[in-house]
């Protein structure tokens, strides 16, 4: 597993905002879409391009483009759907599949109530955000499904994480290779499976109590 965390002042300085209480939900939402929109340039780093030639207005030369089969981004609703947008900015060609996962309050277990992802993912590129990587458990299961249908390039963007987290993810991985991108490691889990300091609940902030 490789961890990637983004040490830029913008990213910590967004962060801390959207850390802040009193952050109103409007401004929560579009701080999510530009911390994506920073990270997913790291997160995009290893991104599959193909050679293309052009013209200039002075020579031929040669660049590139996203390669076909496009990009897949899997935003984990309900939260990971605020950094969607900051994604798709930088990669328009990308395709969208979606997964609706909701932790149990009390177990802390993740339950998918939404699928909507191509059966078959072998030969895809696949960058799964969801802004809260807590007990790790969902972040799992979201990158099973993707494994289990075949992926092998596997980036996870996260805004917040626990250490605790992370080695769940590791161990749960056996190996198999998922890159994962950070705003910013906290300092750990509390007994309500909250990251601490964190932000408080992601989705919840962004859309309000359901
Ligand atoms: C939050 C968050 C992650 C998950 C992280 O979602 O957005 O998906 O919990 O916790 P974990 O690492 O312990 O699994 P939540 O279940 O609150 O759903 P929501 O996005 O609809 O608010």
């Amino acid at each position: 597993m490789r961890v990637h965390v983004a040490d830029h002042p913008l990213v910590t300085h967004k962060l801390t905002v959207l850390r802040d209480e009193n952050t109103p939900s409007p401004i929560f939402r579009q701080l999510v879409e530009e911390l994506m929109t920073l990270l997913a340039y790291e997160g995009t780093r290893n991104v599959r391009v193909e050679p293309l030639e052009i013209r200039t207005p002075v020579a031929v030369t040669t660049g590139v483009r996203i390669a076909d089969p496009k990009p897949l981004i899997v935003p984990i609703l309900r939260a990971g759907l605020g950094m969607l947008e900051g994604m798709v900015k930088l990669v328009p060609t990308a395709e969208v599949g979606f997964l609706g996962m909701a932790r149990n309050e009390e177990t802390l277990e993740p339950t998918t109530y939404a699928e909507r992802l191509p059966d078959d993912l072998s030969d895809r590129q696949c960058f799964v955000l969801d802004p809260m990587l807590a007990t790790g458990g969902s972040l799992i299961a979201a990158i099973n499904y993707l494994l289990d249908r075949g992926a092998t390039d596997v980036t996870a963007v996260c805004i917040l994480a626990t250490p605790e987290g992370l080695e769940a993810v590791e161990k749960a991985l056996h190996g198999r290779e998922v890159t994962i991108v950070l705003g910013a490691v906290d300092e750990r889990l509390n007994e309500h499976g909250f990251i601490v300091p964190g932000l408080g609940d992601a989705g919840d902030r962004l859309y309000g109590t359901v």
